[in-house]
């Protein structure tokens, strides 16, 4: 965090000069943090056929999408929209995965017409991709029996997810490819969201190495993303550098095994974007119950909703007064008219925060919500969505415009 004359900066912005510029709330990321999370990611993993596919679904931004594009990203799509942001972005359909679950023969034929690898969820689904398009190449997400995450709703491996063909139906996937003449070219995985234990990672890599030994003709092997960021003051950094050559040295041993120097691919989603983004709001009112002290700003859980869904920690600074002396126990409210609208909550409920003294009027930014922030938002309450800024040292632009009236969909003719 950066801060000059006790305000918080974004690059070389004050934040509540954006506020006063682009009004309130507003989504803010610096682009410098993008890139050089991106390519501390890159650098972390010394394989020579190493793919980075972003996983757009954590924030679909064309702009943004066109900075990862620039480093050299590829592309994780899991609806056709996505697939269709990311062409609009500028990557090439070859540079693209489709990756989805409980898809539909129109998902896939938009996929396939726009010449994008298919990477199937389920035996059905490649039954179905066999019928549709036979004699093709494809690539299978397998479940390793493995989950990890930062909340039961994003482990995505393991008995209890509904995600990939779990790697004990990998002789009927083959017996389906067989049949309608599909060369299975790669193996794919993502056990969860937000790890941060390496070894949970390295686990669920040996498993699906297992399982790749067993498929003739592979041309990559794609372990997914998960890889988490640190919320909450204090919290362990992922140590990406020692994650990324315990990768590289177990892929390179599998590699010269399996007899072919395979593609590795990895996905990550957040890594890049989660720091980057900060939603900047304003304070409205100043409350008291007999239990918590209130501070209600313009923005709630249709703009952030990881810590209504999740209890997300989300660290809150009053971009107007950083360090302001007086401190005091506070919840912030958001202004959707439900009591779970509360962004300093865990999964259990209310959380009064230790925090310096906040007024009617100042900016609060709510930080590490470039992930799952503006993705994940919607138009609950018929309130609009927020706009998007990239600021790039002292520029910024608007990246998407926030949304009148006239976006909200009424249903009227
Ligand atoms: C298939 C797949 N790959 C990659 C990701 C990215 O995950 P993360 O943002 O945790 O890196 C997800 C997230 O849900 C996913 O479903």
């Amino acid at each position: 965090m950066k801060t000059r004359n006790n305000r918080l900066m974004i690059g070389e912005i004050e934040a509540d000069q954006l506020v006063k510029k682009y009004g309130s709330p507003i989504y803010v990321y610096d682009e410098e943090i993008i890139r050089n999370r991106f390519r501390e990611l890159k650098e972390s993993i010394p394989y020579r056929k190493l793919r980075i596919y972003y996983a757009c679904k954590a924030n679909t931004n064309p702009h943004i999408m066109k900075i990862m594009l620039e480093e050299g990203a590829y592309i994780d799509a899991i609806s056709p929209g996505e697939i269709m942001m990311a062409l609009k972005a500028g990557f090439k359909p070859e540079q693209l995965m489709f990756t989805s679950t409980s898809v539909t023969d129109e998902d896939m034929k938009f996929a396939i017409e726009k010449g994008v690898l298919v990477n199937c969820d389920s035996l059905s689904q490649l039954e179905r991709y066999g019928k549709i398009n036979p004699q093709s190449s494809v690539s299978i997400r397998i479940n390793p029996d493995v989950g990890a995450g930062h909340h039961g709703h994003v482990i995505t491996g393991g008995p209890d997810s509904k995600f990939g063909i779990y790697f004990d139906k990998l002789h009927d996937a083959q017996a389906i490819a067989k049949k309608h003449n599909l060369r299975i070219i790669g193996v794919h995985q993502h056990i969860g969201s937000g790890i941060i234990e390496k070894e949970k990672f390295i686990q669920a890599m040996a498993m699906l190495l297992k399982t790749a030994n067993e498929i003739e003709g592979l041309e990559f092997i794609d372990f997914g993303g998960g890889l988490g960021v640190p919320y909450k003051p204090g919290q362990e950094r992922l140590d990406i550098k020692k994650l990324g050559m315990e990768i590289t040295e177990k892929f390179t041993a599998f590699c010269s095994e399996y007899g072919k120097e395979l593609h590795l691919y990895i996905e990550p989603g957040r890594y890049p974007v989660a720091e980057a983004g900060t939603l900047l709001c304003t304070v409205n009112t100043i409350k008291e119950t007999p239990k918590h002290k209130f501070a209600g700003v313009d923005t709630g859980f249709n703009h952030l909703v990881r810590p209504a869904m999740y209890g997300s920690y989300h660290e809150i600074i009053n971009a107007s007064n950083v360090e302001a002396e007086k401190k005091q126990k506070i919840a912030i409210a958001g202004n959707i008219c439900e009591s779970g609208d509360v962004f300093t909550r865990d999964e259990h409920g209310i959380v009064n925060r230790e925090m310096p003294e906040i007024k009617e009027g100042d900016v609060l930014a709510i930080l590490n919500a470039g992930a799952y922030g503006y993705s994940m938002s919607s138009n609950y309450n018929t309130r609009p969505r927020p706009a998007e800024i990239l600021v790039k040292g002292k520029e910024a632009r608007v990246i998407r415009k926030r949304e009148t009236f006239e976006h909200l969909e009424f249903g009227l003719d």
